[in-house]
């Protein structure tokens, strides 16, 4: 069906191709599954409206027009009544057409309510090694980049991948000096992480996008805080910690970090130095597979309820897919309620 699509795209309009990455073996359901994540999530307005919004705003690094929105929409509709077989009725498609076009507005709205450029260039100023498959980068945007601490923007390499853009959270709070610092992990023969951890340099080019997400900080808040990261999900964590060291006096913070073995908490020695520098802080960190470990160990979840109780707390939950759906299965059997719990999972699906 993905195939389908988007040769009903190409076909009719070969301009739109460009905007592609060259091969598309490995990811070509990509834009198809992510419109059908998105009608599906369509009677969800107030979760999703803000999100749209900004995936508009973060879709002019494509340079995609009006006219793209009807092209890609009217691709999707021929492509479901072709698959979906006789079961497919007036109904479905007008329903569709109707979610689609929902979505479609939204995002466009976002993109024209935006005054901000369409992508920032940025150069790498340093590039460090933090384990085998682990990487600290830090880059300095050409232009001023306004982001909120716990946000992510998609990255792309032009130089190793054009046209192949990742999402990665801007692991600190903005500085003035506009720099800003993400955690990478190379995964498999993963495209955007292998060239961020094994081949980009500092002097590099990369191209950034416009920032989403809202894992950031309440500050009306005055709930203690607990935040749980798995591996470099504690990107955006770090950059939560940063805020809260401008203006944090009365909360505790718990941060729960876990990784597989004590190479992969690569980042716990400035962990510990803010514990240190700051008494509202403590920081718990839990190896899977790690023999000989001395600490906490299990999954992050374990860890987690071993502590407690956690019922009067803001929780902020970011790492891989697996990582994130434990631990908000073990949030739920702790009885903590869904309102406190905000989340990243590194996966769009
Ligand atoms: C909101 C959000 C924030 C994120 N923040 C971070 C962050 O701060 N740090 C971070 O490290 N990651 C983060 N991620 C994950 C990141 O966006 C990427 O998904 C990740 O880096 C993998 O991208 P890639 O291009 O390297 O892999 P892809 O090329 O997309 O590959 C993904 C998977 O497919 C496998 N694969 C690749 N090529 C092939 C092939 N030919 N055949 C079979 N399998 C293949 C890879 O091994 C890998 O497991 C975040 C994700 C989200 C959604
Ligand atoms: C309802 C409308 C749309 C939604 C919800 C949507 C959503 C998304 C999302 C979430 C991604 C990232 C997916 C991922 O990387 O896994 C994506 C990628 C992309 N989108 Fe859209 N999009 C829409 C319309 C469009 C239109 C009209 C165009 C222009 C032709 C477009 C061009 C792209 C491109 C080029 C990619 C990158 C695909 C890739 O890397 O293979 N999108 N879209």
């Amino acid at each position: 069906m993905a195939g389908y699509f988007y040769a009903r795209i190409f076909l009719n309009n070969p301009g739109v191709r460009d905007m592609f990455p060259v091969t598309m073996d490995v990811q070509r359901a990509r834009l198809l599954g992510a419109i059908v994540t998105a009608v599906q999530s369509v009677d969800d307005p107030d979760r999703f409206d803000e999100y749209l919004r900004s995936l508009g705003r973060d879709h002019r690094k494509f340079q995609v027009v009006p006219e793209h929105y009807e092209v890609v929409g009217a691709a999707l509709l021929e492509a479901m009544r072709t698959f979906a077989g006789p079961e497919w009725s007036y109904e479905y498609d007008q329903a569709w057409r109707d979610a689609y076009d929902v979505i479609a507005r939204k995002m466009l709205a976002g993109a024209s309510a935006d005054s901000n450029p369409a992508w920032w260039h940025a150069e790498v100023v340093s590039h460090e090694r933090r384990s085998s498959d682990i990487a600290m980068l830090t880059v300095r945007p050409f232009q001023q980049l306004e982001y909120r601490a716990g946000q992510y923007l998609s990255v792309e390499v032009p130089k190793f991948h054009p046209r192949v853009w990742r999402t990665y959270s801007v692991a600190n709070a903005p500085r003035t000096d506009n720099t800003m610092d993400f955690h990478v992990r190379a995964l498999g023969a993963g495209w955007v992480s292998g060239a961020l951890v094994r081949r980009v340099q500092a002097g590099d080019l990369v191209r950034l996008a416009a920032p989403m997400g809202s894992m950031v900080l309440d500050r009306r808040s005055t709930r203690d805080i607990v935040f749980v990261a798995g591996g470099t999900g504690l990107s955006p964590i770090k950059a939560l910690l940063e805020d809260l060291t401008t203006f944090n006096r009365t909360r505790w913070v718990h941060v729960f970090f876990g990784a597989r073995n004590r190479d992969d908490l690569y980042d716990l020695a400035s962990l510990q130095e803010l514990a240190a520098a700051y008494p509202w802080l403590s920081i718990v960190p839990v190896c899977s597979d790690d023999p000989g470990w001395g600490g906490e160990e299990g999954s992050v979840a374990d860890a987690l309820a071993r502590f407690g109780p956690w019922m009067e707390h803001d929780f902020f939950v970011s790492g891989s897919p697996n990582m994130v759906r434990g631990t908000l299965r073990a949030l739920s059997q702790l009885k903590v309620p869904q309102t406190r719990i905000r989340y990243d999972a590194f996966s769009e699906h």
